[in-house]
Parts: C-alpha cells; structure tokens; sequence
C-alpha cells in the first residue's frame, strides 16, 4: 500500500489496484445492473514496491471484468482478449505465454489436509511469494499460520504437479476444478490461442480473493515480472455487502512489463505526434480568416492547429513538420478573395488520400 497521513491527520493509501473499487461500483448499480456485464478500466494504480526493472510505484493498468457469467467462458474470452492485444501489438506465443491453475486445486488439497476455511486466502498469500522469497522462509510463514509439516509438504507437493492429468489422479477426474481447466484448455484452442496457454499448477496469484481459475502471463525469455495477472473472485461482492455471491473474473494488464518487453523486442510502435492540418495566416490581417478556416476544419472532425505568433512562412513551416503536421493550410489574401485557401500536403497523413500535394488552391467550402 502507498499510505500516509495526510496534514489533516487523516490516514489514507492510493488506490493500488482497481478491484474493490469495481466490487463497490457494481454494489452501487445493484439491481439496475443487467448481468451479464464486461467492463474495462485504464485507472492509474500505486503501491509502496521496490522499484525494479517493469515494477514502479505508480503505473497504469488496463483491467478487464466479466461479471454475472459461473462458467469459464468469462476466463476463455478474457484471457483470449490479453493474448489478442499481444498479438496486435506484434508479440507472438513464442515470446510470451499464459500460466493457468485453479486454486480450487489447491483448496481440495488444504481442506482434505484438515485445514479450516478461513485459513485458505492467507495460505494462497503466503505461497505466491515462493518465487519471490526463500522456500524456507515461505515454509516458515505458513507454520506461523498454524500449518504443521504435513500440510506444508501437501501443498508444496501439490505446487509442482506437472499437468491436468496429474491433478486429476490426485484429487479425481470429476472434480471441479479438473473439469474446469480442461474445458478452459479446449475452449481456448477452439478459439485459436491454444499455444499460447499452459498449465502450471504452482500459480496461485498473491490476492486474497480469487477462488477459481488464476492465469499469469509470463515472457517465455524469463526476464521479466508477470505481464499481467488475473482470474475467477466470485465471493468478493458478498465481502462488500452483497446478499448473494455474484460470479466475476477479470484481470489486470499493467503498463510497465509491457513497454520493457516489447523494447527488447523492438516492438515499441512509434507514437509520433500527428496532426492533420496547420493553418497558417499569410499575415496578422488574415488572422480572422484563418480562425474561420480553424474552426472549420475542428468542426470536421480534423485534428487541426494555427500558428500563434507572427511568423515568416519558412518558420511556419518549419513548426509545421515539427508537430507532424500532414497538411499546410495557408489563409492569403488574394485565394481568400476567392473563397480559397492554398493547400499543401506536406506527408502522407493516415487519411492517406489527402486532396492536394503541392500547395494547390482548395475552395474553403471544399477543405
Ligand atoms: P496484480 O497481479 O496485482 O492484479 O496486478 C496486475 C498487473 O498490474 C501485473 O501483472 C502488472 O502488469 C501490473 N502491476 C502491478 N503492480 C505493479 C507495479 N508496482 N508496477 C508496475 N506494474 C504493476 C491485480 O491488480 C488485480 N486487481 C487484477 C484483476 C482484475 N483481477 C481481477 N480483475
């Protein structure tokens, strides 16, 4: 948490994730909420962390939440929309991958091993720092919760199952959770993301109240954090104060992982500025003109920019190709007479099919 005490003595924290403010936000809506609902958010997120290469006190997270749907055909389109962004952002199932459990593999295991409910959210805590911290020091956390060295050596064991198959010997064929992961599988590669999803059974993600399905997307490369992170919360509303369980999965795709993967890719798109049109007044008597001319083209739905100052054409146009600007508008007096203006295109924009090349006369009314 990044929290501090504000000069009115009040004790407060920044938003580290999006969440609970969702979990109260859909509270609010309450039954005006026609379910099933797919919700997505760009909020800005901060945490007191170490800072480390692709992990910053404040990042921006583009979350994404299925709410109302029981069945893991929320899971399938949610982690098939992660890979989808991947992919149109140029990266390939070579490059990155998804790790998909289920806790409720390991809760069977927990509670069959006598441990009471209560304790399982803190269990999951506590074993997602297995990569993190020393094995010991996470097997010592969970004596201090009150586990002895069986139930440690129940779950650790469990951690390393190698795939559904052994799961399912484990804890049975016709369990839920085996179920689930194996229709999660099929629907997936029906869909077309098949290699980029596996199995790994030591994921269980470090937030309390995920129940179900939990997926982690990895780069295969292993240099960096967790991409992005999610899964199945069906009993976070009842925390909140809602009378019956509603079924939610959702996960978090941060901006700091991804720029640092696809740098070393170098898949970075190239972001830059981009205007459509810079009016230019031949001189400050055409200042009004070439506002009209502005306000037009705005109006049109162009991005579109004027030269503030008084300036000589050379220098106009030199800001011009500062900005990126894909045509030059220029407001003189004598086309202005007329009802023109002179247009020059002075890049291929992204309209692609601009109507003049090199400074031809346009009619106002056309432009
Ligand atoms: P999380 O795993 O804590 O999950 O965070 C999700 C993602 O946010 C991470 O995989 C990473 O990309 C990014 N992230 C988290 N902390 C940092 C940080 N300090 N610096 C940079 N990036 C960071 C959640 O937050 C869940 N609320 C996700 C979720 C949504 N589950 C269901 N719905």
């Amino acid at each position: 948490m990044f929290n501090f005490t504000t000069k009115g003595g009040h004790r407060v924290a920044l938003r580290p994730e999006m969440t609970p403010t969702l979990a109260r936000l859909l509270l609010a809506k309450g039954r005006s909420l026609l379910l099933p609902v797919k919700w997505y958010s760009l909020p800005q997120c901060w945490r007191y962390e170490a800072i480390t290469r692709g992990r910053r006190r404040e990042h921006y997270q583009w979350n994404m939440d299925i709410v109302g749907v029981p069945s893991v055909s929320a899971e399938v389109e949610l982690v098939c929309a992660a890979c989808a962004a991947m992919e149109q952002l140029g990266l390939t199932a070579q490059d990155v991958g998804v790790k998909i459990n289920s806790r409720k593999v390991l809760q069977t295991v927990v509670a069959q091993a006598g441990v009471t409910p209560e304790k399982f959210a803190p269990v999951c805590v506590i074993v997602d720092k297995m990569e993190k911290i020393p094995r010991e020091e996470v097997e010592q956390q969970l004596h201090e919760l009150g586990l002895d060295a069986s139930v440690v050596d129940a779950i650790t064991s469990t951690l390393s199952l190698k795939s559904i198959d052994e799961i399912a010997a484990k804890i049975g064929e016709t369990h839920e959770a085996v179920k689930e992961l194996r229709t999660f599988f099929d629907l997936v590669a029906a869909y077309g993301y098949g290699d980029w999803v596996l199995f790994d059974a030591s994921v269980v993600r470090g937030l309390a109240y995920y129940t179900g399905i939990v997926f982690e997307v990895f780069d295969r490369a292993g240099k960096l954090r967790a991409v992005c992170g999610g899964g199945r919360y069906d009993g976070l509303l009842t925390l909140y104060g809602s009378p019956k369980p509603i079924p939610c999965a959702g996960f978090g795709f941060g901006d700091c992982v991804i720029v640092e993967l696809l740098r070393d890719k170098k898949l970075l798109p190239s972001l830059a500025q981009e205007v459509d049109d810079i009016v230019i007044p031949f001189d400050e008597t055409m200042r009004p003109a070439a506002l009209q001319v502005l306000r037009q083209l705005r109006a049109k739905g162009r991005s579109a920019d004027i030269i503030l100052e008084k300036k000589k054409l050379d220098k106009a146009f030199s800001y011009a190709d500062r900005i990126g600007a894909v045509r030059a508008v220029l407001v003189a007096p004598d086309e202005w007479t007329r009802g023109e203006v002179t247009v020059k295109l002075l890049r291929e924009g992204e309209h692609g099919k601009e109507s003049a090349n090199r400074g031809e006369a346009v009619k106002v009314v056309d432009l």
